[in-house]
């Protein structure tokens, strides 16, 4: 069997890892990487191949940053020869960004089959870039290995059958689980004694000036609590430049590789955030965690873990922010098949099913 990955984005990396890995081990599989470029800094990509232990891409598509459309159509262009030329039995894809489901357009007008690892999220809000993505993504691959048994239930209810779903587990707490004893021991988290670990960069936050100068001096008031480290998006960055907004006195850090950055988490406080991973990553950890979104397409966090949304509300951030200093954060526990053998279980089954 011919296996070909398609990558591009951060949160793509610690999902690949784990499959890569697991696939290794059958020696009748043949894999090949492509990274698609839609990450491209050095400290966005290249450091997270390293730590992640990632075979340098076979092919990468150089496609860079641009419009949606623009994204999206570029790394269509491209893929479309490679996948021709490559004849894959199956390419692999993962999560929800546009290199997801760019990559799935393209294989399935070619008729190559498409498994996509992180299926069956959503945030039922179609506002959202990502859910966009998930719901194509997911109504054309052939694959879905969804990391919740939520995820399974909103598949079927979009009319995809039973047979194309397998629930897993969550494959990014297989790279956590791998890499947490390094963590631990990573001198990062030692430059601050008590804090707040936040991260900004979706464009419902960060593109709308308002928005973000209000973030801002919400996150200037928890600093009066506990330091905040906020290693900031480039995305964010170049908003917070380009309206002219200032992060104060937070200590803002450029984005950091993947260890140092689960260091500062497992040490945290509490985690203030809007990304989706990190809502997943301090559930596990059972740090509380903030999410500065009204939904999220990982509700399992909230019912099971230890994630409170607070929307948009600044009081509601004050208030769960002071549960968690006099000592009443939210307890929670690990859902089940977050047990870091999920790329395993993915190795397993496409290793059985693509041979019968
Ligand atoms: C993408 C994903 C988002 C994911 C996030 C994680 C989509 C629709 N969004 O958002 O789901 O949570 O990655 O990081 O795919 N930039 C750089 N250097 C880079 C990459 C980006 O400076 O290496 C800057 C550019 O100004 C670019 C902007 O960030 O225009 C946005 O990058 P883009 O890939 O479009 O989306 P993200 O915000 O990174």
């Amino acid at each position: 069997m011919y296996v070909l990955h398609v990558v591009g984005a951060r949160p793509n990396f610690m999902k690949l890892a784990p499959v890569m890995r697991a696939l290794a081990s059958h020696q009748e599989i043949k894999q090949i990487l492509v990274h698609t470029g839609q990450h491209y800094d050095p400290n966005m990509s290249d450091v997270f191949f390293q730590q992640l232990d990632i075979p340098a891409p076979d092919v990468n598509l150089g496609v860079g940053s641009g419009s949606h459309a623009a994204q999206t159509a570029e790394i269509m262009t491209r893929l479309e020869p490679v996948i021709i030329e490559q004849k894959p039995d199956i390419v692999l894809i993962y999560g929800d960004v546009n290199s997801t489901v760019a990559t799935a357009m393209v294989c399935a007008k070619l008729n190559v089959r498409i498994g996509h690892v992180e299926a069956g999220l959503r945030s039922f809000d179609r506002t959202m870039p990502e859910e966009i993505n998930r719901l194509v993504t997911d109504q054309i691959a052939d694959f879905l290995f969804t990391p919740s048994q939520d995820g399974d239930e909103n598949l079927q209810r979009e009319g995809i059958p039973a047979e194309k779903i397998f629930c897993v587990g969550n494959v990014m707490i297989d790279s956590l689980v791998r890499l947490l004893p390094a963590a631990r021991k990573n001198k990062v988290a030692e430059s601050y004694e008590r804090y707040a670990l936040v991260t900004l960069h979706r464009p419902a936050n960060v593109d709308n000036s308002e928005r973000l100068k209000r973030i801002l001096k919400s996150m200037t008031e928890v600093n009066q609590d506990l330091a905040v480290v906020f290693p900031a998006h480039p995305r964010t960055r170049k908003r917070i430049a380009d309206f002219g907004l200032s992060a104060g006195q937070l200590y803002v850090l450029d984005p950091l590789p993947y260890v140092d950055f689960l260091g500062l988490q497992c040490r945290a406080t509490v985690v203030i955030t809007d990304s989706g991973g990190i809502q997943e990553e301090s559930t596990y950890l059972g740090v509380p965690c903030l999410t500065v979104r009204e939904n999220t397409e990982r509700p399992i966090t909230v019912s099971v873990g230890t994630n409170v949304l607070v929307g948009h509300d600044p009081n509601k951030l004050r208030a769960e922010l002071s549960r968690v200093l006099n000592g009443n954060a939210k307890k929670g526990s690990v859902p089940p098949l977050w047990d870091g053998h999920t790329g395993e279980r993915i190795a397993d089954i496409l290793a059985k099913q693509m041979t019968v």
